[in-house]
């Protein structure tokens, strides 16, 4: 049996070790949002937060997630940087078929909760593991660039 933290809840599984995480979040516990792509850690589509950095759901054991937190998309809106990556996300529209969506907020929350205000080498370099068939980077871009703006200035 495994024992895992995920969204601040204590969930069992009788998975083996070596299953995938996506397996366990989407089929057995049901959280949908998190979205299988590739399966081979090319495409970000499942990407969830484990101890507050982005991991690919899909080539991750549920072994190497046990003793974690992990965060999905159903989630985020409880993290204040989450929530308003959400916010900016609906107000520019940034989906089109969304699939892919939920892996981009989560990449974009991590990286606005490690850097506030990152500069575009920076949002390139933590975006782009994130594909987007739909190709809404320039709206992913510019609701990054609203969150940092609005962002306080760190000390
Ligand atoms: S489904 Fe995991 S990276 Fe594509
Ligand atoms: S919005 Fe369609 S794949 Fe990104």
């Amino acid at each position: 049996m495994t024992i895992l933290n995920i969204n601040g809840k204590s969930r069992k599984t009788h998975l083996p070790p070596d299953t995938p995480l996506l397996w366990l979040l989407r089929d057995e516990l049901g959280l949908t949002g998190t979205k299988f792509g590739c399966g081979i850690a090319m495409c970000g589509a499942c990407t969830v937060h484990m101890d507050g950095q982005p991991i690919r759901a899909c080539v991750t054991p549920i072994s190497a997630a046990e003793g974690k937190a992990i965060v999905t998309i159903e989630a985020i809106a409880q993290d204040a940087v989450g929530k308003k990556v959400q916010d900016a996300w609906l107000d520019l529209c940034v989906p089109q078929c969304g699939y892919c969506q939920s892996g981009q907020i989560m990449a974009a929350t991590a990286l606005l909760k490690q850097k506030p205000q990152p500069d575009d080498a920076d949002i390139d370099k933590a975006m782009s593991g994130n594909i987007c068939r739909c190709g809404t980077y320039p709206r992913i871009r510019a609701a990054i660039k609203q969150v940092a703006a609005k962002a306080e200035v760190q000390p």
